[in-house]
């Protein structure tokens, strides 16, 4: 079993250092945060990810895994640093390295043996060729070092699974040495390993986010073909799952995709491309569709409503997805504020989102609106005019369309996940507008209720 380091206690690091831990090696988490290392110490996880903390914990307690900000004896003596800093988006698009440049130098100025550094965050391609410079530039020691590239392809909502069960660990390195110790610390995972050079692991990062990326705006502009031409994209999704080409999964329609990753990795590539003097169009035309996309049901519901001065507006979900408190990028960060600034009385729910979301929005008063944060959906339906889900959360999807009818002034519903089934929702008396599937207009409510009606007379 082996020394690790970790750099950063974020959702890549810390989850990577607690399955390092779990499969047995000696692992140290590094934070320059002196609280959050304390809250790890107690068993207590900066994030909300399934099974995290017991993980934590049951390693924590048999001495697998510690926590600290002393980077220094952290790093002096481990067989392998994996970096899992962030690497945030900057105002052009590109990706901020100044955070790898911290831990670079820190390691260069701490390692007292040969060690192994591995990149696990997501940097542009021929980054870890200027780590590895950076690195050996301002080596205090005379020791061997090289860096390595491990994308991670974890998914917010099931890290601790993804990482314990990846499809494949992508070991990107220049030197036999390195990619055998890279194998040998994978060993215990038991998964496959596609060993390649440095850059075109740097590469497959992108280029795997960015497909994925790509896949949903694809169905997302097919969704809105699909409003068009009378046709509904969960059925189309469902025929093209059959090809084996296709696959089944992220075919899913919606109101754009959110998160640490795709928003930021799309972006990133495309400005790569661009420093190359290339344009990627096929990864551009996914962020432009993306980009409208998130607010589609807004200026839907803007063109039905007029205005949504003086309305209670209920908002359901708020997180990017549902699993996770994680609001980067989310839609209702776009939409939220454009219904606040048309003096929208906004009752939001997110069963574990709604405290960070008040951090950005905070409960009361916004100019002509005003938000509430309520812990449960009847409150935000009661009385409501009309309702935006912006995530499929269990608690979202198991309210019955029944009840949107019977709680709502006006049972008008505005579904990014396309969660119900179009004909159930309208044979509940609910107005109803998804994406790419037809929308229950009122007169189709009015004109089932008669049929209802006329029904329950014969
Ligand atoms: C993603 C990748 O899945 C993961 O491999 C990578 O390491 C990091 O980025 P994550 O951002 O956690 O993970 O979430 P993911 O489940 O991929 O969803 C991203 C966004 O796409 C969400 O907003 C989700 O709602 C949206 N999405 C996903 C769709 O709109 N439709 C789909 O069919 C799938």
């Amino acid at each position: 079993m082996y020394k690790i380091a970790v750099a950063g206690t974020g959702y890549v690091g810390l989850v990577a250092g607690v399955c390092f831990a779990e499969v047995g090696h000696q692992v140290t988490c590094v934070d320059i945060d002196e609280n959050k290392v304390n809250l790890m110490k107690s068993g207590v996880s900066p994030i909300y990810e399934q099974g995290l903390e017991e993980l934590m914990q049951k390693n924590y307690a048999v001495g697998r895994i510690d926590y600290t900000t002393d980077y220094k004896s952290a790093y002096k003596d481990a067989d392998a640093i994996f970096i899992g800093v962030g690497t945030p988006e900057q105002p052009d698009g590109s990706a901020n390295l100044s955070y790898i440049a911290t831990v670079a130098r820190q390691i260069a100025e701490s390692i007292e043996k040969d060690c192994l550094v591995v990149v696990k965050s997501t940097v542009p391609v021929r980054t870890n060729d200027k780590v590895e410079q950076f690195i050996q530039d301002f080596l205090v020691n005379d020791v061997k070092v090289e860096v390595a590239s491990n994308p991670e392809f974890l998914a917010q909502g099931s890290a601790v699974h993804d990482s314990l069960h990846a499809e494949r660990i992508i070991i990107g390195t220049e030197s036999k040495w390195a990619e055998e110790l890279l194998m040998k610390l994978y060993e215990p995972f038991n998964l496959p390993i596609v060993s390649v050079n440095r850059r075109s692991a740097e590469m497959i990062k992108y280029a795997s986010n960015d497909f994925l990326a790509l896949k949903i705006s694809y169905m997302n502009d097919i969704a809105n073909l699909c409003e068009l031409v009378g046709a509904d994209v969960q059925d189309v999704a469902k025929g093209m799952s059959y090809d084996a080409r296709i696959g089944s999964k992220f075919l899913n329609a919606g109101i754009g995709y959110g998160g640490s990753c795709f928003p930021k990795d799309t972006k990133a590539l495309e400005n790569i491309a661009k420093q190359h003097g290339y344009e990627l169009r096929t990864v551009k035309a996914a962020i432009e569709v993306n980009t409208d996309q998130k607010t589609m049901l807004y200026k839907k519901a803007s063109k039905r409503l007029i205005t949504f001065n003086g309305l209670k507006v209920a908002v359901l979900g708020l997180t990017f997805k549902p699993g996770t408190d994680d609001l980067r990028e989310a839609a209702s960060l776009e939409n939220v504020p454009l219904l606040l600034e048309q003096g929208a009385d906004i009752y939001a729910f997110d069963p574990v989102g709604a405290e960070n979301f008040a951090k950005v929005h905070p409960e009361g008063k916004h100019g002509k609106g005003n938000i509430t944060y309520v812990s449960n959906i009847e409150e935000a339906l009661d009385g409501a005019n009309v309702c935006f889900i912006f995530t499929e959360w269990g608690e979202v999807k198991s309210v019955i369309p029944r009840k949107y009818k019977e709680l709502m002034r006006t049972p008008l519903v505005y579904d990014g996940r396309n969660i119900y089934n179009v004909t159930e929702m309208q044979e509940a008396g609910v107005e109803y507008h998804s994406i790419g599937r037809k929308a229950v207009e009122r007169e189709v409510v009015k004109e089932s209720r008669n049929l209802e009606l006329q029904a329950v007379r014969s």
